[in-house]
């Protein structure tokens, strides 16, 4: 049985079988329950560790996990695009390693004050943050109804997007759409019956993503990455759905949006990257982890090394 609230990590020994790499610094970069990072800690002896979340709630809770490893562990509240500002004001040594464990905590998907989840009545927030962006509920009573389609689209690979969008922004536009419940119910009505789990959740996680601007986060932690790390060091993502994992693939294995109209040059061989890819395949949990644990499910990690030339 899972416990509510309590999140275990995901892929854990897979995560420090890649990640291990010696004394020297470590960003956990999605610290959440911090149990990646003891078990980082626990591991390495002469690692010490820079963890940060942009969840003030996360942050306090792993300020009490860590307490006993003194001065080895600095936690700070950050964002992706905070990461940068953050490891400058703290010397910016090269990290050795660094994890970003992707999505939601079970502590946050289980908080209804948080309106992550469309199995619990909660205010439509869905802000990992709620100090700061703005609450879904409030967003979607200003977006366009184009734009909300596109977001559905992009984020969450709803079908039907325009129909439901035109669905959603009209209840929020009339003043319906204040809680979790309230979306499911409109995104039943849409769809002439009860809705599938799983359209339920791409609906939420394209409002999550959105609101949370988690697309546009993740594209500036990869791009700042080559040089935060040192040479030989290694970055390891979990990611929990396909765009997610394909944005990370794109960006670390140094491939670009092809020029199409541009014929290649005869001679030259594909520029190197400043990573070398240390998962051939992407590695998934055993049937025994999603057994116990199965919130782990759709959990994809991949790891690379900083070329050390
Ligand atoms: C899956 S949990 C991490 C769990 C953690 N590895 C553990 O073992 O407890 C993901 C965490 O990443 C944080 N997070 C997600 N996106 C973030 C972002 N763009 N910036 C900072 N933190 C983020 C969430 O707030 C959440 O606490």
């Amino acid at each position: 049985m899972e416990t509510p609230g309590r999140h275990r990590p995901v892929l854990l020994q897979e995560t420090l079988g890649f990640l291990r790499n010696g004394p020297g610094l470590y960003l956990d970069a999605t610290l959440g329950e911090a149990g990646h990072a003891r078990a980082l800690l626990e591991a390495e002896p002469e690692a010490r560790l820079l963890g940060c979340d942009r969840d003030p709630a996360a942050v306090a809770h792993a300020r009490g996990l860590l307490a006993t490893l003194g001065a080895r562990v600095i936690v700070e509240q950050a964002s992706f695009r905070q990461l940068p500002e953050i490891h400058r004001r703290h010397g910016g040594e090269p990290f050795a390693g660094a994890l970003f464990d992707l999505g939601l905590s079970s502590r946050q998907l289980d908080d209804p004050e948080r309106g992550m989840s469309f199995m619990a009545e909660g205010p439509l927030d869905l802000r990992m943050d709620p100090g700061s962006g703005t609450p879904a509920a409030e967003a979607l009573k200003r977006v366009e109804e184009r734009e909300l389609a596109e977001v559905l689209r992009r984020h969450g690979e709803v079908p039907r997007a325009a129909h439901l969008a035109r669905a959603i922004s009209g209840a929020a536009r009339a003043g319906r759409l204040e809680t979790t419940s309230a979306l499911v119910a409109t995104v039943e009505r849409c769809l002439g019956g009860r809705a599938h789990p799983r359209r339920l959740a791409q609906v939420f996680q394209a409002l999550r993503r959105w609101v949370n601007e988690e697309a546009e986060e993740l594209e500036a932690a990869l791009s700042w990455l080559p040089a935060a790390m040192r040479p030989g060091g290694v970055v390891v993502t979990i990611a929990f759905h396909s765009l997610e994992d394909r944005t990370i693939k794109q960006a670390l294995r140094g491939i670009q949006a092809a020029p199409r109209r541009l014929p290649p040059l005869p001679t030259s061989r594909p520029a190197e990257g400043p990573w070398e890819t240390l998962t051939r395949h992407v590695v998934t949990p055993t049937s025994v982890e999603r057994a116990s644990n199965p919130r782990s499910r759709s959990a994809r990690l991949r790891a690379f090394r900083r070329r050390t030339s």
